[in-house]
């Protein structure tokens, strides 16, 4: 056994051994290296590119825009026709939660403008009085509840942004359920089989 001092660059072999393994400190061959750097810069890049600076669009960026554009795809396919499953796509368009988002002004006085409630009821809970699927939720903006001072919004607005403002309850108010006004109603009943 040659004496590691006097051999340098030599395989060294350590001190232990183990179960019979004799264990050799050599240097590592240079293509382990260069994977090995190669992958630290590369994480250093992807991680500047994608998520310090604004520069790439970060994959849940991009991943929402798809799911926007297909959205709003399938909708345009579905036309006017106002159904649970039109609402619900009307509130993955981004386009259409903004436009809903500036009705939503005209709601606050009563509903408060993180929709928890006061005159009106709480719409960020789980309990509905007039029903909580998209399209209950769409008859009661329509039509309102006169008797209980909530307008008939489809006579101020119109049913166009009547539609949008129900996508933007849909997206930003139900179902986060915010502390403010106690539940109201019922929980929401599956739509009929059809
Ligand atoms: C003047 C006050 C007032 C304004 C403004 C108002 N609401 Fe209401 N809203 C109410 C009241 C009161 C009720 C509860 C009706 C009832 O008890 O049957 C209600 C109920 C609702 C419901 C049904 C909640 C449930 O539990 O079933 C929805 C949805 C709703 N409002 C959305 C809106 C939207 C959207 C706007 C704006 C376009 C709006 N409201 C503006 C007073 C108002």
């Amino acid at each position: 056994m040659s004496d590691p001092h006097q051999h340098p660059g030599a395989d060294v072999a350590f001190e232990h051994e183990y179960d019979g393994i004799q264990e050799y400190d050599n240097r590592l061959p240079n293509w382990w290296l260069i994977t090995l750097y190669g992958a630290v810069v590369f994480s250093l890049f992807y991680w500047l590119y994608y998520h310090s600076y604004s520069i790439g669009t970060p994959q849940e960026q991009s991943w929402r825009n798809e799911m926007a554009a297909q959205a709003a795809a399938e909708l345009a396919k579905l036309g006017d026709e106002v159904t649970d499953e039109s609402l619900l796509l009307m509130s993955q368009v981004p386009a259409r939660v903004a436009a809903g988002r500036e009705v939503w002004t005209q709601c606050v006085a009563c509903h408060l403008e993180n929709g928890s409630g006061s005159i009106g009821p709480n719409l960020t809970d789980d309990r509905w009085i007039h029903g909580g699927r998209p399209t209950q939720i769409w008859s009661t903006v329509m039509n309102g509840v006169p008797a209980k001072g909530m307008q008939a919004w489809k006579e101020v607005i119109g049913p166009a942004r009547v539609r949008d403002v129900v996508a933007y309850v849909l997206a930003e108010l139900k179902g986060k359920n915010r502390p403010g006004k106690a539940p109201e109603g019922e929980l929401e009943t599956p739509a009929p089989k059809q």
